[in-house]
């Protein structure tokens, strides 16, 4: 699907319009006393009436602004695309977080080309994160680079320079599934002493982000869903960086590696040994 540079800009628009505006929604209609609606793969993973209300929010807007597109959002929200055009959401990336009061959650909105119900096969063409308690809204579209609106101010953002693992500062996350945990603490045990540290800030979308902006080196993480996943994927490689899989294959639930070119090599090699 060929999208022009006004279209793609359009796209990337409504993305910031739309997480901001549920970005504002989470933060200012949220309950006192918020507990757990419900929970999902396992105890752990949970959802609060905060991101099924920021997802309805956002089905209810791209129905009124795209009505031909698909969308495939965290809580459930799912229909298939007329147009080429799947929006991936994510309502709160960073629900345990935002649970407990912690700042570092976002609302992701990705439009995506292709099927994304099977993996590698899709790709984000215009993205918007935002961090509704920093106000820090990272966007993208494809050829247009990335950007962090803050504070009034737009900055156009580039992944780190830096090639040496040793003296990287590299984020990962932990799923829900006791079981995956097991591996991932062991891979993180084996990982840790050849960096210079490791950050896990409970949400995957503003790790992506942090890798953008330089904020981490690098980032890696099996299990990420889509939503998890789209919007953050596009700043990076907006930013200068690439997103990888599996030996080389495209992002998917099995392994996630960002950063620039030479750390994710050098990471990928690490994390797969
Ligand atoms: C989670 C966060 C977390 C990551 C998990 C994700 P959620 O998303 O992004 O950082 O480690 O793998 O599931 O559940 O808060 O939307």
């Amino acid at each position: 699907m060929n999208l022009n540079a006004a279209e793609l800009t359009d796209l990337e628009h409504i993305a910031c319009t739309i997480a901001v505006e549920a970005g504002r929604l989470v933060v200012d209609e949220r309950p006192d006393g918020l507990g757990v609606a419900r929970t999902k793969s396992t105890d752990t993973d949970i959802v609060t009436v905060m991101d099924q209300r920021s997802e309805e929010l956002l089905r209810r807007r791209l129905a009124e602004l795209r009505p031909a597109d698909g969308l495939l959002g965290e809580e459930g929200a799912a229909h298939d695309s007329r147009s080429g055009i799947t929006w991936v959401v994510d309502p709160i990336d960073g629900t345990v977080n935002y649970l407990y009061q912690l700042p570092t959650y976002a609302v992701s909105v990705a439009a995506c080309v292709g099927d994304v119900s099977v993996p590698g096969e899709w790709h984000p063409v215009a993205a918007a994160v935002y961090n509704p308690t920093s106000t820090e809204l990272f966007h993208a579209h494809a050829g247009g680079g990335s950007f962090l609106r803050s504070h009034g101010r737009e900055q156009r953002l580039s992944v780190s320079t830096r090639s040496d693992l040793a003296q990287s500062l590299v984020g990962t996350g932990f799923g829900y599934d006791p079981q995956h945990r097991r591996v991932q603490a062991r891979v993180l045990a084996g990982l840790l002493p050849l960096v210079r540290d490791i950050r896990r800030a409970g949400s995957a979308a503003l790790d992506l982000c942090s890798v953008a902006a330089g904020r981490l080196d690098a980032y890696y993480e099996s299990g990420l869903h889509p939503w998890d996943l789209a919007g953050g994927q596009l700043v990076v490689t907006e930013a200068g960086g690439v997103v990888r899989g599996r030996q080389g294959a495209p992002p998917d639930e099995d392994l996630v590696v960002a950063g620039p070119t030479t750390l994710v090599h050098d990471l990928h090699g690490l994390i797969t040994r």
